[in-house]
């Protein structure tokens, strides 16, 4: 941050062309376009593929809202797949009956860090002609059939919020694809549209990552392997501590793991135990209460009951504390007070 504070480069200065090399490099991809959040990441690939009015993009209701929403801001219509009730990702045997002739994109999330079916959704992707987007906001870092979250399909676009696997110190995102002209487009629209200065071939956004967040992030990667490492340690760890309390937990496929953007799981009775664990001085959250077509501002997508499973979730789920940096002491403190709010 100091060096960036001496050259004053702020806007594009030599750490974000650094870090976009850094990032390729990690995912295993030709192109990285670090953008200014993950929700730009999304809008940037929606329009880089030429996303028209109308056109239908396949998704979950099951995820934060920036991935329904910059389907609508892009001039598309999201259309809901229920997910599958143990792992809480999109389920692939429910996609292909949602394809039709205005489908362009399928956008699964890789939810809680875990990647979605990639390989299946490719292949269907690949019989129909579309494009897949893999939300990865919270699973940069995570492995999949030997690849990395990121670097599995048409676009891979991924988060820094702080909370994120790898998080910077305020917003910040990235996009990465093989593909040269879409890593273009996404170069051009990522600065309103120039192909060069003062030349705006195409309709953009102001979304570049500022340099210092590029130079936190570069930073960050330093110890990111061992944080990845770490993060699935204390997986593996929750999972052992939890054996017997009666939660249900996330399912995790054996040809990938799960980055635990956060620690969720399927509580009886949430609110009570979210009460129990405050007071014991626990924090926990909501990923996420309401599904998407339950929300006002989509719910004429799409009918509140074809997602059984969603609605399911978001009435159960709890994120428990993780972090790189959680201890192991207080680990074993969130589950004695998890245990004391079950009664058991
Ligand atoms: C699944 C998902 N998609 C998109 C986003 C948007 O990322 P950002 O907050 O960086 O805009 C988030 C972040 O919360 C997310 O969890």
């Amino acid at each position: 941050m100091q060096t960036v504070l001496d050259h004053g480069q702020y806007i594009m200065g030599p750490e974000v062309a650094e870090l976009e090399g850094k990032l390729a490099a990690y995912a295993g991809t030709k192109h990285c376009i670090s953008v200014s959040s993950g929700t730009e990441a999304l809008l940037i690939a929606l329009m880089a593929l030429d996303l028209k009015a109308g056109d239908e993009v396949i998704t979950t209701p099951f995820t934060f809202a920036a991935t329904a929403e910059t389907i609508v801001l892009a001039g598309g219509i999201p259309v809901f797949v229920d997910i599958e009730p143990d792992t809480c990702n999109i389920d692939v045997s429910l996609i292909e009956a949602k394809i039709g002739p205005r489908t362009k994109a399928i956008m699964p999330v890789s939810l809680y860090g875990q990647v979605a079916d990639m390989a299946e959704i490719n292949a269907i992707a690949a019989r129909h002609g579309l494009a897949v987007i893999e939300d990865a906001a919270q699973s940069f870092g995570a492995s999949y059939q030997g690849k990395k979250s990121c670097g599995l399909s048409t676009f891979g676009a991924t988060s820094f919020f702080p909370s994120k696997p790898l998080g910077c110190y305020g917003d910040g995102g990235a996009l990465f694809t093989d593909d040269d002209r879409l890593a273009q487009a996404a170069r051009e629209i990522r600065v309103h549209g120039q192909s060069q200065r003062y030349r705006h071939t195409r309709l953009g956004v102001g979304g570049r990552m500022d340099t210092l967040q590029c130079a936190v992030v570069l930073a960050k990667l330093e110890r990111f392997d061992w944080e990845i490492e770490r993060r699935l340690k204390l997986g593996d760890r929750y999972a052992e501590l939890l054996a017997d309390v009666p939660v249900r937990r996330l399912a995790v496929r054996s040809d990938r793991d799960c980055v635990w953007a956060q620690y969720t799981v399927f509580v009886p009775n949430r609110e009570a135990v979210q009460a129990a664990l405050k007071a014991d001085g626990i924090p926990t959250a909501v990923h996420y209460p309401i599904p998407l077509n339950h929300q006002p501002a989509y719910a004429h997508f799409c009918c509140p009951d074809c997602t059984p499973n969603a609605t399911t979730a978001a009435a159960h789920v709890m994120s428990l504390p993780m972090s790189a940096d959680l201890s192991e002491a207080d680990q074993d403190r969130v589950v004695a007070a998890l245990r004391r709010a079950l009664g058991s």
